[in-house]
């Protein structure tokens, strides 16, 4: 493993960039004023909401709340991560890329290329020994009986391992050097014993490919009842079940302008799918599809089909799928739930009826809003109070998660219409979560809190002043976690750009809070005054005062010689 990219390093990056190049060579920018502006590239728009700040350094939508910094726009825009983003602006900026040099880190990047051509071989091995092997009959035929064509067996490299201990070691294990690849790769394997076999024998073969079409790993299914019925490799240093889907790499192959991808069950029905002329289905490789799966295809398609079982067992994947996925959920991007019947899978489904039966399901799958709370209504009882705060409790973390905008602001006001809640009681300091949770007895304003942090976040010298040390930040209030925050990581706030500030939150837990604030719509367009900024300090001080004098009191017959000085200086 290489260095993290050093937070030095990208503050310096994005000093040396302009924001308005960067998406003007790719979304031409008109100028408008202060700023430069254009139609959304995010969502559809005849007149122009996207904003792009040369000042600020970032960019911002008015209509569906996308904003961020120069890094930001070309993850979402190129559909890079952010590593990808970071070097993409490195070579604009013509230099290299700087990675914390940790003794952990230390280490030169491995070099995983033998590894990959190994993979690579061994998955000519198992298609050569389903052309040629001399039992390779059985697999064939079993092929066949599954419906599946010659030419699709060759669009997934489907193979055959054959009888035996060690075919695919003698064939690949030829030194001690390789022999070591393939264990490292999890193809063979060794017993107690110390006997060393072949970890896959007598099984069709699924090699498993990345988006880029390298070979990372395989699936293997036995031809007959016998268990495990699928063997998989383990996690190596080029698999990793969590982050890789089946088929994408076909699926994208097959369509240079993918919309949408169905997000099934197994390897088999994401084949079958696409003999049918589907070709746009991946699978999660036999675990739960986690938030990483859901970033992946979403860096390819706007549109998520989650096609489960309808047992039990299929619907819990869904509901957690789903979970996974609320912070992903953008404006521009869209899940929907496709409940299979109980007993059938895509595979059988599109065998049984046809392409066209399977395309109309596809098309009436429910949308995530609507799954989301039926499914709460099945889980909870919403004929009693009791029923709907359980609901309650149960929904609104889960809202919380989904990134601030139109979406999440309907959810939460669905969520209150399903629980019968009074719409007003749904007021705090959201955006910040996190925040409103330590309400203490419910009477301090955020706003002065909310004033100074938005104010750092669109100017960030203005951190000079404030000191960390200041007895008013010890009090506990809601925000003021926050406020802490942006206060240490802006620094001095010297020279740098909000976006620079921005992007220093990347990853922190209070990172979309503070994305959320930074969008706001009067500070990315209007003039900050200083004087209100330090009016916002005086009140918060008058309100630091206010709670400790709140403690103070409530334990006034408990004070200690210092406390109780304190309280007489604070009731002048
Ligand atoms: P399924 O049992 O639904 O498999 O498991 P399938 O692909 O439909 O296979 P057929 O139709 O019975 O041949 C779904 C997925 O779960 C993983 C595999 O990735 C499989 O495709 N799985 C299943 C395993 O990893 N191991 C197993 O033993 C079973
Ligand atoms: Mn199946």
């Amino acid at each position: 493993m290489s260095g993290r990219i050093s937070q030095h390093f990208i503050d310096d990056l994005l000093a040396r960039t302009d924001v308005v190049d960067v998406i003007d060579s790719l979304v031409p920018l008109k100028k408008k004023g202060a700023n430069y502006s254009a139609c959304c590239p995010f969502h559809n728009e005849k007149t122009p909401s996207f904003t792009v700040s040369q000042d600020k350094q970032f960019y911002h939508c008015f209509g569906c709340g996308v904003s961020g910094s120069a890094i930001g726009f070309l993850m979402d825009y190129s559909h890079l991560d952010f590593v990808e983003a970071v070097e993409e602006l490195a070579s604009r900026a013509g230099v290299e890329v700087v990675r914390e040099q940790g003794i952990v880190n230390d280490k030169p990047k491995r070099d995983l290329s033998p590894l990959l051509q190994l993979n690579e071989d061994a998955s000519q091995f198992y298609q050569q020994q389903l052309r040629s092997h001399k039992t390779s009959q059985r697999a064939s035929e079993y092929l066949k009986g599954r419906g599946l064509s010659g030419e699709t067996a060759k669009t997934f490299q489907l193979g055959y391992a054959p009888t035996g201990w060690d075919n695919l070691m003698l064939a690949l294990g030829k030194t001690e050097g390789s022999l070591a690849d393939l264990r490292e790769l999890g193809l063979i394997v060794s017993n107690d014993n110390k006997k060393t076999y072949d970890r896959f024998r007598e099984r069709i073969m699924f090699p498993i490919r990345n988006k880029r079409g390298q070979t990372i790993g395989f699936g293997g299914r036995v031809m007959d009842d016998a268990e495990p019925k699928y063997l998989n490799s383990p996690e190596t240093p080029l698999f990793h079940k969590g982050r890789e889907v089946y088929g994408l790499f076909e699926a994208l192959k097959a369509s240079s302008k993918l919309q949408r991808l169905l997000l099934v069950e197994g390897y088999l029905d994401v084949i079958s799918l696409y003999q049918q002329g589907i070709t746009n289905s991946v699978a999660a490789l036999g675990t739960a599809i986690t938030r990483e799966h859901i970033d992946l295809l979403f860096r390819s398609v706007s549109e998520l089909v989650i096609c489960m079982d309808g047992d039990s067992a299929g619907q819990k994947a869904s509901w957690r799928a789903i979970v996974n996925a609320l912070p992903a959920l953008r404006s521009g991007r869209q899940i929907k739930v496709l409940s299979l019947p109980v007993g059938q899978d895509p595979d059988s489904l599109v065998r049984d009826n046809g392409a066209d039966y399977f395309e109309q399901l596809i098309e009436n799958a429910t949308p995530l809003s609507t799954y989301f709370f039926d499914y709460l209504s099945n889980e909870h009882s919403l004929e009693s109070m009791e029923g709907r705060a359980a609901m309650l409790e149960q929904a609104r973390p889960l809202l919380d998660t989904i990134p601030a905008g139109a979406f999440a602001d309907m959810m939460k006001k669905q969520l209150a219409t399903v629980s019968q809640l009074g719409s007003s009681s749904s007021k705090g300091f959201s955006p910040a979560r996190g925040v409103k949770t330590r309400h203490q007895s419910g009477k301090k304003s955020p706003s002065a809190i909310r004033h100074l942090i938005t104010s750092v976040l669109h100017e960030p010298q203005l951190a000079s002043q404030i000191d960390l040390d200041e007895p008013w930040l010890t009090v506990d209030m809601p925000g003021m976690e926050v406020l802490k925050r942006v206060l240490l990581l802006a620094g001095d706030g010297q020279d740098i750009s909000p976006a620079v500030l921005l992007e220093r939150f990347r990853g922190d837990e209070n990172e979309r809070t503070i994305k959320a604030l930074f969008a706001e719509e009067k500070l990315i367009n209007g003039e900050l005054s200083e004087h209100e900024f330090l009016g916002a300090i005086e009140r918060l001080k008058e309100q630091a005062k206010k709670s400790r004098l709140d403690v103070l009191l409530a334990k006034s017959n408990d004070l200690n010689e210092m406390e109780r000085t304190e309280l007489r200086e604070l009731i002048k």
